[in-house]
């Protein structure tokens, strides 16, 4: 690992943690800010804990992947998907989970807003602490508009985030790829209507893939990753699966879907999707974290 590199991510993901603090809501959104990421508060947050109830541990330690249940699914043939190839079966895909420690949502707001959206409001995202929530229970439009779009599509801080993990992942000799970044309303309502038919049910179908207005992909914060040979369940056992749920939260990642918490998600276990949601945040979370977004905000 370059140590240069990670220090810098240690500093700048320290920084924000010392700064951290409880926010208003809504929040107070800088001009340009990018949507979906907190803005650095000014106040000094908790000690970081997730749902071990445990203190996360300095990023700053970079050690060998820690071996995950043996399984693997072959390589997608359509890499613009969204699904797993060939996923498992729901049960081997679940895992015990944790119950959310109080700590956990001490970060959140005492009260989450309720998601009273309709009509034109849905234009604008679900919006908790200052983290967009895009799920099945809180959709955006088609007219949603990312503020600054990069490479992938992805919002600019969420690319260069993703630079930086992927360059720290190559220090470690793990070579992550991008599968999926960005997509529009209608490229989620294609995959979607594909993939009814490949799995040949509409359920399954739809514990892996959004329908459209559904997709974290679509705000430009999310993305999936891969070493670009294993696809679906069996990325969880690939160097590069095993890497990324363990140091992904140094660069401001989380994973978004994890195992045994599709009834909180909506979606089942995807090792492969990633969600930028800012160091402030993911720092809190541990590595290999079952913690949901949605139990971190006080709404799962
Ligand atoms: N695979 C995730 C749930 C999506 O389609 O956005
Ligand atoms: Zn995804």
């Amino acid at each position: 690992m370059d140590q240069v590199l990670k220090l810098r991510s240690i500093a700048f993901g320290a920084v924000l943690v010392l700064v951290a603090g409880c926010t208003a809501l809504p929040p107070a959104a800088a001009p340009g800010a990018t949507p979906g990421i907190r803005p650095v508060p000014a106040n000094t947050a908790p000690l970081p804990v997730d749902a071990t109830g445990t203190a996360a541990p300095s990023p700053a330690l970079s050690n060998p992947a820690s071996s995950s249940p043996a399984s693997s699914s072959p390589a997608s043939s359509s890499p613009a998907s969204s699904s797993p190839a060939t996923p498992g079966s729901p049960s081997a895909a679940a895992t015990p989970t944790a119950a959310p420690s109080a700590a956990a949502t001490s970060t959140a707001d005492a009260t989450p807003p309720k998601d009273t959206r309709s009509g034109r409001q849905l234009d604008q995202p679900y919006v908790v602490n200052g983290i967009v929530v895009v799920s099945k229970k809180h959709p955006i439009s088609k007219r949603y508009q990312r503020k600054h779009p990069g490479k992938y599509g992805l919002e600019k801080e969420v690319a260069a985030a993703l630079a930086e993990l992927t360059a720290a992942a190559k220090q470690d000799g793990v070579k992550v790829l991008v599968r999926s970044g960005y997509r529009s309303y209608a490229e989620q309502d294609k995959i979607l209507k594909r993939k009814i038919v490949e799995y040949g049910s509409e359920k399954m179908a739809r514990r892996y893939n959004a329908e459209p207005g559904k997709s974290e992909h679509q705000t430009g914060l999310a993305v999936d990753l891969w070493d670009g040979v294993t696809w679906g369940l069996g990325v969880r056992n690939t160097k590069v699966g095993k890497w990324l749920w363990k140091h992904a939260r140094e660069y401001g990642f989380i994973l978004r879907y994890p195992p045994g918490k599709e009834k909180i998600t909506g979606y089942a276990y995807e090792p492969w999707h990633f969600r930028y949601i800012g160091v402030e945040d993911s720092l809190t979370f541990n590595p290999n974290s079952k913690l949901t977004l949605e139990e971190y905000l006080g709404i799962g």
